[in-house]
């Protein structure tokens, strides 16, 4: 199955159906690894597949020319999903020219150890490849030093490599082939998972490419579908979790051992739902870590419970914590609980790494020795009703 979305313009990918782990990261369906052929008078590929999905792309492009006229090999980003078969397509395309940013060469160099034609640029260079023109769109740090985006400018096609893109494995490739619901909640995921530490610069990056001026018609991302229905609403929809604007709604994220930490979590979220504001409660060995930083886009407060195990953190959440640092999530207002047997430790480790990540406590953290008793269980729900008004004077 090839794809035209536009005359001479080719989705040429590959669906990565049973994929449910992409580097750490938690995907429900798989995914796709997009490459696109352009079809002129050159011939460029605009990014190519992970290691393992070659043939499926190649059997797309010999459907449409033959491999060895390919003049430019576009890497508008070097992580191994897209960069991962150029040095097999480069073997076939013998006269081909690599095209990156000078960070993405680098990064291509030391990966495949390639003395490629080479050819780096920046944000006022163009290609010609005949009627049709290439425009590049470096975008650093979003999500590496070497990201960069290429603009089909007769086509009005934006090739936004990560940015846009969704977690997919899909027969559709365009966006108003699925369900909006489905689609947004992966955008969020994404998001989420992905781009959630660098959403100061998304904000940049965004205002940038709005002053330019391009005509979009299309968003071609490297993962997932096509935005031809509505481009500018993913636009938008980045700008809206960008600005970390928060709702009258928590998350409460814990694990347990013999289910005193547990008990607290739900009566934690009692008392958050008696001032009428909504809570997920989500134990980390029943949930994937990316579908609780998910969550956590929005939400008004961040309540993590842990036991205290040899002094420390229980293994599953102190490993959650680590991730979520690496994200640097926008939520503002915590809290953190827990109980232990001997002596505590966790929820004040906790209570450290919550303030270490600029997340305000709205109350010191709150242990219970044991099993919670029916008094306990009180002070739980009323933790709880402090965390919902906290979440209720902000929203
Ligand atoms: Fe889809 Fe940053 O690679």
């Amino acid at each position: 199955m090839v794809i035209k979305l536009k005359e001479g313009v080719y989705w040429v990918g590959a669906i990565d159906w049973t994929v449910r782990d992409l580097h750490g990261y938690i995907i429900p369906t798989g995914t796709t690894y997009n490459a696109y052929l352009v079809v002129d008078e050159k011939v460029a590929l605009v990014d190519t597949v992970k290691h393992g999905f070659l043939d499926e792309m190649m059997m797309r492009i010999e459907k449409i020319i033959d491999p060895e006229r390919i003049d430019y090999v576009i890497s508008n980003h070097t992580e191994m999903d897209h960069s991962g078969v150029i040095p097999w397509v480069m073997k076939q395309a013998k006269n081909a020219t690599v095209v990156a940013t000078k960070k993405g060469e680098e990064g291509l160099k030391r990966y495949y150890k390639a003395d490629w034609d080479f050819k780096t640029v920046g944000a006022d260079d163009e290609l010609s490849l005949g009627k049709k023109t290439l425009a590049f769109v470096p975008t650093p740090m979003l999500h590496w030093p070497d990201s960069m985006m290429s603009y089909l400018k007769e086509d009005k096609i934006l090739l936004s490599n990560d940015a846009f893109g969704q977690h997919i494995a899909s027969y559709e490739r365009f966006d108003d082939e699925v369900d909006q619901n489905e689609l947004m909640e992966h955008v969020r995921l994404y998001f989420a998972n992905i781009l959630m530490p660098f959403t100061q610069l998304i904000t940049k990056k965004l205002d940038e490419v709005e002053k330019l001026k391009i005509p979009i018609e299309m968003i071609a991302p490297s993962h997932g579908v096509i935005w031809r229905k509505n481009p500018a609403g993913i636009i938008e929809e980045y700008k809206k979790l960008s600005k970390g604007e928060t709702e009258r709604r928590a998350i409460i994220v814990y694990d347990t051992m013999w289910h005193s930490t547990e008990k607290m979590a739900t009566a934690i979220a009692e008392g958050i739902m008696d001032e009428g504001v909504k809570v997920d409660v989500m134990k980390l060995r029943s949930s994937y870590i990316s579908e609780v930083v998910t969550k956590i886009l929005g939400s008004g407060a961040l309540v993590i419970g842990s036991p205290t195990l040899n002094n420390g953190v229980f293994p599953t959440v102190a490993g959650f914590m680590t991730y979520l640092e690496g994200l640097k999530p926008q939520v503002k207002k915590g809290a953190a609980f827990g109980s232990f047997g001997w002596t505590g430790g966790a929820v004040r480790k906790l209570q450290t790494q919550l303030e270490g990540m600029g997340i305000e406590p709205i109350e010191d953290g709150l242990e219970v020795k044991f099993l919670p008793d029916a008094n306990d269980i009180k002070s739980c729900i009323e933790f709880g009703r402090l965390i919902g008004k906290s979440i209720k004077e902000e929203n």
